[in-house]
């Protein structure tokens, strides 16, 4: 994956993302820091958005410092659309450019329809459909100007199969899908693609918080009989910005089999 380069003075490995400037939503935790860390192992500074974990935000950007990469932390709460739009401007601020953004930040409050209130429901689609819309929009003209751009929104298998509890989460992952056909036909001719990984269950603690019981019977629904590794979701990301300038408007499922 990495090229050698000999100079007059010194042989380095050139990494597919060196001179790339990526923002990870949501990515003091979970999939968000597998994917910056997969990232920043590929050659990109890395920015780190965080919400409320500063401490696992900043044993991240440590982790990845030691290992002579570069990334920054950046506190907003996206699902607000003055922080979202901020955020972007901190990033390009610092860094003069941005490449790469995944939209990954979000939550679940699951319930049935018939018990879900108006906050779930708003909460759900602010911080997983709103935020990217907020945060999409105001990156997209940086990358015009760059001539370059790749966006990679996390969806989820439940926005394309549907899920018990899920009317909010699964509205705002389809919503997601949706809305990422019509960016990659918008901004294919200024080189800048926008796909999606469908994740399925993935041991974060998001899933942590489904109760065991419910657990097994999730895991018996999985033709491969487990849940996702967070790193797994992340290969897939990466593939997308390193090896996937011919994608755009797709979706990758990374979900063991449970949604074909
Ligand atoms: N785990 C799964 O099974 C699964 C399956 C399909 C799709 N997904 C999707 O994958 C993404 C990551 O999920 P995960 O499992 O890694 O969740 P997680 O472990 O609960 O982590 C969620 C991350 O999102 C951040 N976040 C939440 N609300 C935010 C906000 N308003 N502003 C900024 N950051 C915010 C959190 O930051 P703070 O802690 O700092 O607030 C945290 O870093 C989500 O979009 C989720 O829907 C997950």
């Amino acid at each position: 994956m990495a090229t050698a380069v000999l100079t007059e003075t010194t042989v380095y490995f050139r990494k597919p993302l060196d001179g790339k400037i990526a923002l990870v939503t949501g990515s003091s935790r979970g999939i968000g820091s597998a994917i910056a860390r997969e990232l920043a192992d590929r050659g990109a500074a890395v920015a780190i958005n965080y919400r409320a974990s500063l401490s696992s935000a900043e044993a991240l950007r440590n982790e990845i410092r030691q290992h002579g990469g570069e990334s920054d932390l950046f506190c907003a709460d996206v699902s607000v659309r003055q922080e979202a739009r901020d955020l972007i401007r901190q990033v390009i601020d610092s860094y003069g450019r941005l490449d790469i953004l995944v939209n990954n930040a979000g939550i679940t409050r699951d319930r049935s329809i018939r018990k879900m209130t108006d906050e779930d429901w708003t909460e759900v689609i602010d911080t997983n459909l709103n935020s990217i819309f907020y945060c999409t929009s105001a990156a997209v003209p940086f990358m015009v100007e760059q001539k370059f751009g790749r966006i990679v929104s996390i969806a989820s298998f439940s926005g394309q199969a549907g899920n018990f509890g899920q009317a909010n989460y699964a509205a705002s992952k389809g919503g997601i899908i949706a809305m990422t056909k019509v960016l990659a036909i918008e901004l294919a001719r200024y080189n800048i693609t926008a796909n999606v990984i469908a994740p399925g269950f993935t041991t974060t603690e998001m899933v942590a918080a489904i109760p065991a019981n419910i657990q097994e019977q999730i895991l018996a629904r999985i033709p491969l009989g487990r849940f996702a590794q967070p790193e797994e979701i992340a290969k897939a990301a990466a593939f997308l910005i390193c090896d996937g300038d011919y994608i755009t408007g797709q979706q990758i499922n990374v979900n063991g089999g449970i949604y074909m």
